[in-house]
């Protein structure tokens, strides 16, 4: 049964009680505060196409940073929106385990703990070439950076198209997707596996399954239950009270 924004019932209020929810996370959640989905109108990736090609695995850091320095430099600004917070309030905490496509950080900064996330962190730095740690840095650097230990370039700690995810977010969703009895989608087109087969895979283990997005998708028909309109307004109703 598909319902409309009408319709919204909070998910601590339903007949049944979930104990294991995933919420998955785009690009949508994050419009609101001013960051850029990558498609759709006003995406990075509609504004500027060759910016995804060049985006791949193997592309120079130099093209990296350049590609992806304005991201950067609002990262240290940008304040979680009224749906990070409504995730990252509910209660109990331990339910949820958030998956985010999202490199911006911004579930941390509302709160929550625990987060998988997927694609890397724009706010993190690692080498190119060597196993040093990543670590935090928030500078928008022009062109890459030496790394300290073996003097190739630093990248931001991101995962790029045609590179694999890292092992801890592999296991970790896989695990969390394997368990899950409700599966929340929220702003995210559905057209970046891995993160699209979720839904298929959460529906196989039996959980419930919602997405919250702001337009229709070609993914709606994988979902139980579809909200459509801005995530700010839907997805408190769904985690409140
Ligand atoms: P997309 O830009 O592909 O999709 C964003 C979705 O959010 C669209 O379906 C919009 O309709 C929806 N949306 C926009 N504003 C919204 C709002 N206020 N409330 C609710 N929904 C809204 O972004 P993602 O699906 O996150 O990968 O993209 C997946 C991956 O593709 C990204 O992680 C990135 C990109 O290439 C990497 O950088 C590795
Ligand atoms: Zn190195």
């Amino acid at each position: 049964m598909k319902t409309t924004s009408q319709s919204i019932v909070p998910i601590g209020k339903r007949g049944r009680s979930y104990q294991r929810i995933v919420v998955l996370t785009g690009a949508g959640i994050s419009a609101s505060a001013g960051l850029p989905t990558f498609r759709g109108p006003g995406g990075l990736w509609t504004k500027n196409p060759e910016l995804a090609n060049a985006l791949v695995a193997g592309a120079h850091p130099d093209l990296m940073w350049k590609a992806l320095g304005g991201l950067r430099a609002a990262i240290p600004t940008t304040k979680p929106t009224p749906a990070h917070l409504a995730i990252a309030r509910f209660s109990p905490a331990s339910a949820v385990t958030v998956i985010t496509q999202n490199v911006d950080g911004l579930h941390e900064k509302a709160g929550s703990s625990g987060v998988i996330a997927l694609h890397g962190r724009l706010a993190r730095t690692r080498c190119s070439s060597c196993d040093a740690p990543s670590f935090d840095d928030e500078a928008p650097h022009a062109t890459a950076p030496p790394c300290p230990k073996c003097g190739a370039p630093l990248r931001p700690d991101i995962v790029m198209f045609e590179e694999s995810l890292g092992a801890a977010e592999e296991m970790g969703s896989k695990r969390a997707l394997r368990d899950c009895d409700l599966f929340i989608a929220i702003g995210t087109s559905g057209t970046v596996w891995p993160a699209s087969s979720f839904v298929r895979s959460a529906s196989f283990e039996g959980a419930h399954t919602i997405l919250v997005n702001l337009t229709a998708t070609e993914g709606d028909s994988a979902f139980a239950e579809v909200h459509h309109g801005p995530a700010d307004e839907i997805v408190p109703q769904l985690f409140g009270g």
